[in-house]
């Protein structure tokens, strides 16, 4: 694959990411009811994540010759991600939203990583961010059981 097409995918990657980390502060600040505390904690170890794999996605983008595009306008048009509810969320809800979220966009970027066979550098982290995404997914599922 060659550079601009590999930028395709870590571009959507990327767009995907900046939306969950705004989406997960969102709910930080808004989640309330019975396991608030530690909803509220686990988001912010979420965010935390996310800022590292976007960055590590949008540097790769530069380091290939591309122009990461981190806008929100960028975000609003292109993410995949499911929009979130304005106001106060149930925190029973939020691990649910979440759970779903994260699942949803690491399905979508492993959907993508055979496209990146011959940029073995961009496959690379994407499939160390699929593999987070995972991670922080279960954290969340593994509430609903
Ligand atoms: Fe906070």
């Amino acid at each position: 694959m060659s550079a601009p097409q590999s930028q395709v995918v870590l571009q959507a990657a990327l767009t995907d990411l900046l939306d969950l980390g705004l989406q997960a502060k969102q709910a930080h600040w808004n989640v309330q009811g019975p396991n608030f505390r530690s909803v509220h904690l686990e988001l912010d170890e979420v965010v935390s994540s996310l800022l590292g794999w976007q960055d590590d996605v949008a540097e790769r983008i530069a380091a290939i010759g591309g122009s990461p595009d981190g806008r929100p306008v960028t975000i609003v048009q292109t993410s995949q991600v499911e929009p979130l509810s304005s106001g106060h969320l149930a925190a029973d809800l939020v691990v649910k939203l979440f759970a779903s979220r994260l699942d949803a966009a690491a399905r979508r970027i492993e959907a993508k990583l055979g496209e990146l066979d011959a940029d073995l550098p961009s496959q690379d982290i994407l499939i160390g961010t699929v593999a987070g995404l995972d991670k922080a997914a279960w954290f969340f599922h593994a509430q609903l059981v």
